[in-house]
């Protein structure tokens, strides 16, 4: 450039060059900042962060006043062993806990049958699928009677690639269903609720927010690669650098070090891919939130997930949802972001963790909060619904 520089005797001439060389900068500059900006429709969409805002209201069945739930009384169903998932268990015993617990089955606005509709996936490996569950959901009295409201937990139905959502039994004339995974298109305001997905063994010893360690990397994945099903997560590869970003995909020699790593990437990062997996929410979502990296949830566009308590949380300003076809842009994109809408991100992430799912407890009474005020409280002539 010196040289080149030195072909033009005057000066003039060598600011008219300088000015030609900064003009072409500016023209790729502005050309890369228009290509992230077509695409900004694509990647982070208003309409993604909708807050689901539902004007109609139900009312308890049975002039019921009051919003409570009772679990219908724990009949055996004859020679079928009985199965309960860990996760199943805890749901029921942070409910009977609760204020909204009643144990008077009549005067209850909710039921839950106490048959564990957790895993819904014939193909779930924890062997937590249950078998004949027609025949133990009809046992129940309660679950045929068309004048009750059934709660229904699910964690799991159907699995990827399709994510079919089948689980396996009828559906009770009137029900909450309380689901992972839910998308804009299969929605229904009155009778879903969005839900986390958690491990049983959720939990965290020490609360995050006091200890953040400084954070000297943009973005990272630390997790399994799925080769096998040709999803979006084995091109992750391709935005690894060594440097400030770090993709590593477990190896499984040592799952105690993988474990280790993960977390750590977790803490040290300011942006986590957190892509949909077997299923289209992940245990990562809380995971990443609770250690204070700002999720980047990387979806397929025909799947326009809704995140968990949407019907309460308004996530726009704490994660990004990022499409899976532009993956290549994903860092441009994370530059972009200031340094202090950065830091304000990451504190909301913080804040609705500790507020909304700081524990399975925590969840489980949100989840009852959320369908509290779904409840029009008293008898009412405003009334819709049952
Ligand atoms: C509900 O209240 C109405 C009006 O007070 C009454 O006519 C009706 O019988 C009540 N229904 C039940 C199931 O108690
Ligand atoms: C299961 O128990 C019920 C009632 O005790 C009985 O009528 C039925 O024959 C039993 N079924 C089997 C397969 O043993
Ligand atoms: C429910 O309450 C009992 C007694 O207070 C307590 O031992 C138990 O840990 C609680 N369980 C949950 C899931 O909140
Ligand atoms: C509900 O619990 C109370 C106190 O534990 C008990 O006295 C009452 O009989 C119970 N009611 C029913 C319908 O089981
Ligand atoms: C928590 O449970 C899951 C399966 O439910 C298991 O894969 C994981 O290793 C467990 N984590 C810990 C820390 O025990
Ligand atoms: C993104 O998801 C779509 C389905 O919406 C799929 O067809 C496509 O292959 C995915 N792209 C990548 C790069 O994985
Ligand atoms: C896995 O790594 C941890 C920590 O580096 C170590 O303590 C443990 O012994 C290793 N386990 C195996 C099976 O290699």
């Amino acid at each position: 450039m010196i040289r080149t520089l030195l072909i033009f005797s005057n000066i003039s001439q060598r600011l008219t060059f300088l000015l030609f060389i900064c003009i072409l900068i500016c023209l790729v500059q502005i050309a890369l900042i228009f290509q992230l900006f077509s695409h900004h429709d694509k990647v982070h969409p208003s309409s993604r962060f909708m807050k689901l805002n539902c004007k109609q209201k139900l009312l308890c069945p049975n002039n019921i006043t009051r919003f409570s739930i009772h679990i219908d009384k724990n009949i055996q169903y004859p020679n079928i062993s009985y199965i309960r998932s860990p996760v199943f268990s805890i749901i029921l015993d942070t409910i009977r806990n609760s204020s909204y617990y009643t144990n008077d089955s009549t005067s209850a606005c909710i039921h839950i049958a106490p048959v564990d509709t957790i895993d819904r996936d014939r193909r779930s490996k924890n062997g937590d699928y249950l078998y004949f569950i027609e025949q133990r959901l009809k046992f129940f009295p309660e679950w045929s009677d068309p004048n009750k409201i059934h709660l229904i937990f699910n964690h799991y139905t159907g699995t990827w690639p399709s994510y079919h959502r089948t689980l396996d039994f009828n559906l009770p004339s009137h029900y909450i269903l309380a689901s992972t995974s839910l998308t804009y298109s299969n929605y229904n305001c009155l009778s879903h609720l969005t839900f986390p997905l958690f491990h049983s063994n959720y939990s965290f010893s020490s609360s995050s927010s006091s200890s953040l360690p400084s954070r000297s990397m943009l973005l990272s994945f630390k997790g399994k690669s799925y080769e096998d099903v040709q999803h979006h997560r084995t091109f992750f590869r391709h935005l690894h650098n060594n440097h400030d970003i770090i993709i590593k995909y477990t190896d499984h020699t040592n799952t105690s070090d993988d474990k280790n790593e993960y977390i750590q990437l977790l803490q040290q990062s300011h942006f986590c891919l957190v892509p949909s997996g077997r299923r289209l929410y992940s245990y990562r979502l809380l995971e990443t939130l609770h250690y204070g990296c700002i999720p980047v949830i990387t979806t397929n566009d025909d799947e326009l997930i809704i995140l968990p308590f949407s019907e309460i949380i308004d996530w726009s300003k704490s994660v990004i949802i990022y499409s899976n076809s532009s993956l290549s842009l994903l860092p441009y994109y994370l530059k972009m972001i200031s340094k202090t809408q950065r830091n304000d991100m990451q504190k909301q992430c913080l804040t609705i963790w500790l507020e909304y799912f700081s524990s399975i407890q925590r969840i489980v009474l949100t989840a009852l909060h959320i369908l509290n005020d779904r409840f029009i409280s008293s008898f009412s002539s405003l009334s819709i619904q049952y």
